[in-house]
């Protein structure tokens, strides 16, 4: 539909961005998107749903509007807006990130034609913390439910953290069943005892709180919270690589977000407060030069290699207050970028070595975001990082791909996908009472419904108001 056949507030009347608060459905079913695929769910998926992810970076607001059906996710809209409001990933200017939220929810309503009113948001910054716990709990009638797989979550959340910081995901990174370990998903397995080792990702709670309260002074229901990494990993790795073990770097303009994933779970996260803004700001200082225009040479001529660029290059370069440009070698602004990617890359390099995973990476590196588009960078980093490495950009989505078609889309398309995932795996969830066959007499043909007395069942159970009931209704 074109934009101009919309009505005047770019919304559909009828097409509505449908309400999942996904948040207590994490806890219900404890699994991670990796472990929920949109596929595995087909058959109990009969209507589209809009998702929509909001990716709230440092240098720009994307909000991405994917349509969910059996058959995927098509992308249908776009909203991508420059943000100043954030500082190394974190939200620092509440008017100025509300304000480029509601640019990009407007863009991303009109192109889409439909009315936004739930997203999935990111969140990022160094306050991002990696625990790993564990959990026991009995398997209540002999053969390992969805509940027993809450409850055992539920326990491996339990451990002290600061009042000032919350749980922001609950990642299994294996089960055991009695004596039996390296289990990935239990359910339907026999035993008595419940195992599972996680990872906690703790957040800042006025970080996150202030991402919710951005979103809201909008108008819109944020479902979930997602720790932007996960998301992008959602859009670039495929489940080869995170089954032999995978590094997932995200360069942005603020942070510079490093996921592990090993034996199909993820086994770190972190956040690292540089990026992009930093080579930038040393451009305008080195070459001084205005920051606008060091970012324009940056993309145009910057080498994150000063070896991969021609001695005989050179480039013109606007002064600064007042001073008239000059031109300078190419090689001068290589040589002022090296530096600092270098300094990000080293970093990633011992963040993986303190983990002592290095060894498990057997897909190597996976580098996203739009910091890695400088020319350059996928090289490097082979070299700082000692192994292969290869360019993430967003894949398993149709539509309007060529919109968001670059790394710097992974964490927006990525939280679309994993809100595909999360709500593909609260429909599982669904009770589906066995049907009886009658004949409508009038329409002459054959009706199935549920069972009265399990309709009632159901109903019964839904006032009796537990926490899984009362998730579902919020979800439906
Ligand atoms: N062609 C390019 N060459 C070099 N750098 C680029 C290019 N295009 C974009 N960038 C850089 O990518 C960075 C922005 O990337 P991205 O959009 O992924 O960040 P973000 O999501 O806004 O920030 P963050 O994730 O850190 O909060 C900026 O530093 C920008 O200068
Ligand atoms: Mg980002």
């Amino acid at each position: 539909m074109s934009a101009s056949s919309l009505p005047e507030s770019g919304a559909v009347p009828g097409r509505v961005a449908q309400r999942h608060d996904l948040r207590s459905a994490d806890s219900v079913t404890g699994l991670p998107p990796s472990m929920r695929t949109v596929h595995a769910m087909k058959s109990r998926m009969e209507t589209t749903e809009i998702v929509v992810g909001l990716d709230i970076g440092t240098t720009k607001v994307c909000a991405v509007v994917g349509e969910v059906d059996a058959d995927g996710i098509t992308i249908l809209g776009v909203g991508n807006v420059p943000c100043r409001g954030l500082r190394k990933g974190v939200v620092s200017n509440i008017d100025w990130t509300v304000r480029s939220i509601s640019e990009a929810i407007e863009a991303a309503q009109t192109m889409a034609g439909v009315e936004i009113r739930t997203v999935y948001a990111g969140v990022a910054g160094s306050h991002i913390r990696c625990h790993g716990s564990d959990g026991v709990a009995a398997i209540s009638g002999g053969e390992v439910t969805r509940l027993d797989v809450e409850r055992v979550l539920e326990g491996a959340r339990a451990i002290p953290v600061d009042a000032d910081r919350q749980i922001l995901h609950v990642l299994p990174r294996e089960f055991t069943v009695d004596n039996q370990d390296g289990i990935r998903d239990p359910v339907g397995m026999s035993g008595v005892r419940l195992g599972t080792k996680v990872n906690l990702i703790t957040a800042a709670t006025s970080c996150v709180q202030n991402v919710v309260r951005c979103a809201e002074r909008c108008g819109l229901t944020v479902a979930d919270v997602v720790l932007e990494p996960v998301a992008s990993a959602e859009s670039v790795l495929s489940e080869d690589e995170k089954e032999i073990g995978v590094a997932l770097i995200d360069v942005g303009g603020g942070t510079t977000d490093l996921l592990l994933y090993v034996d199909g779970g993820i086994a770190h996260a972190s956040v690292i407060p540089a990026g992009g803004n930093n080579v930038t700001a040393d451009i305008a200082a080195g070459l001084r030069t205005p920051m606008g225009e060091a970012e324009r040479l940056k993309r145009n001529f910057g080498c994150a290699l000063g070896r991969m660029v021609g001695d005989d290059e050179e480039i013109e370069v606007p002064g600064v207050g007042g001073h008239p440009p000059r031109r300078t070698a190419r090689r001068v602004l290589s040589d002022i970028i090296e530096p600092r990617v270098e300094e990000i890359f080293a970093v990633i390099r011992k963040r993986i070595e303190d983990t002592g995973l290095l060894e498990q990476l057997s897909a190597g590196a996976v580098l996203t975001g739009g910091g890695v588009l400088m020319e350059g960078m996928t090289e490097f980093a082979e070299e700082i990082l000692g192994m292969p490495v290869r360019l993430g950009v967003p894949v398993g989505v149709r539509g309007i791909t060529q919109l968001v078609a670059g790394p710097q889309y992974a964490t927006g398309v990525g939280l679309v996908q994993y809100g595909a995932n999360a709500l593909a795996q609260a429909r599982a969830l669904t009770p589906v009472p066995p049907e009886v066959t009658r004949i409508d007499a009038r329409r002459d043909r054959i009706v199935k419904e549920p069972r009265r007395e399990l309709q009632e069942e159901m109903r019964i159970e839904t006032k009796s108001g537990g926490r899984f009931w009362s998730w579902l209704r919020a979800a439906f």
